[in-house]
């Protein structure tokens, strides 16, 4: 059975808030003239928290900034504009746990020619208990983990994510983030067992849960860094945990539960725009050209649980996840990759 750090979310919040007096190594190299003028971000999960900040803080960068979101369609991305003082932003509708959704929204962006400069995978759920997607998949793993599987890559295949195989990568490569949680570190390997199927768990395993889901698209992400940049870098694949932040992530926890934790995160959890600052650090700054399958811990380098690098785990999790999404999905297109 997969098993993640954490089982009991009190202690998890309390764990991220000594993170918060860790040395922040890069924390300088963010500066004002880090613009990004003409370039195109998408940010899924835009619409609150810490993907709101993000928002805003590319747009006020000078990004073109798309935020796909599934609900508070246009009000956030007005919100991002009078907050940013940039008009260059747009909102469009993504559905994260519904597979007709992702396929809409990709088509969408490939049919008005957009090629994406930044990609930010940020949107995420934290679930007190398990929920059957249409799709019949449980919707932590779906949201957290397979969607952005199949998202990377549709975006890629067509080359709105600028690639070398796509035959369209611009002088300095693409890059794509996954907003990931050092809780990820010792969650147990990918349980095959368990992998897509629908089993229903409590609060705990909730917990247990969300950290393994952030090993398993870790491992993803390296795996895929790994396939596309052999050699050189074609597309900077990058992931980063924003430390603790004060955000709607326990919405959907239990009355007392919710409580307990909003009061911790308001004390002495990070504002979203504070932990924007190294996820805007590694998507726009120059440190990264030519660089993947890097692991920001706010603003810390460090190594991710080192399952996330085993060669072999990340083909077979490319593999079953290739399997998984032909299996439930008409219109799977497996990238060759
Ligand atoms: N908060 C922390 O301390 C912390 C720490 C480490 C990592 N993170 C990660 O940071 C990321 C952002 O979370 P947050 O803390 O900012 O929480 P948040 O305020 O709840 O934001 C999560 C975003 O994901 C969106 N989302 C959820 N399910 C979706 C779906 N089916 N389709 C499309 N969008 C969906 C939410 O949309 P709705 O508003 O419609 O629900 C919301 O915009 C997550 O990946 C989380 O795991 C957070």
């Amino acid at each position: 059975m997969a098993e993640g750090r954490f089982d009991n979310p009190v202690v998890a919040a309390l764990n991220g808030f000594f993170d918060l007096f860790r040395k922040q190594k890069l924390q300088n190299r963010l500066t004002g003239n880090d613009m990004i003028d003409g370039r195109t971000c998408l940010v899924t999960g835009a619409n609150s928290g810490l993907g709101f900040a993000i928002a805003v803080e590319l747009a006020r960068r000078g990004g073109h900034v798309i935020m796909a979101c599934r609900r508070q369609i246009p009000e956030a991305g007005e919100k991002v504009k009078k907050v940013s003082g940039s008009g260059n932003v747009e909102m469009r509708y993504l559905d994260l746990s519904e597979l007709e959704s992702i396929h809409s929204f990709c088509e969408g962006l490939k049919k008005d020619r957009v090629q994406l400069d930044i990609t930010i995978l940020n949107a995420g759920v934290a679930l007190p208990k398990a929920r059957e997607t249409s799709s019949g998949q449980e919707e932590m793993f779906m949201v957290n983990y397979l969607s952005n599987v199949i998202v990377s890559s549709l975006l890629l295949k067509a080359g709105v994510i600028p690639n070398k195989i796509s035959g369209n990568r611009k002088e300095h490569e693409a890059r794509i983030l996954f907003i990931s949680s050092d809780s990820h570190q010792g969650s147990s390997y990918v349980d095959y067992d368990e992998f897509g199927k629908f089993i229903p768990y409590g609060v705990s395993k909730g917990m247990e849960y969300y950290s393994y889901f952030k090993l398993v698209a870790n491992t993803f992400f390296t795996e895929l860094s790994r396939r596309l940049n052999a050699g050189e870098v074609d597309v900077g694949i990058h992931v980063i945990c924003p430390g603790p932040v004060n955000t709607n992530i326990v919405k959907e926890a239990p009355w007392l539960l919710r409580n307990i934790l909003k009061g911790i995160f308001s004390i002495i959890f990070r504002s979203p725009a504070k932990a924007a600052e190294p996820v805007v650090y590694l998507a726009v700054s120059d440190d990264f050209v030519g660089r993947s399958n890097e692991y920001l811990h706010m603003f810390n380098p460090r190594k991710m649980d080192p399952k996330v690098y085993e060669v072999e785990e990340g083909i077979r999790l490319w593999e079953k996840s290739m399997e998984l999404w032909k299996s439930i999905d008409k219109k799977a297109i497996i990238p060759e990759i």
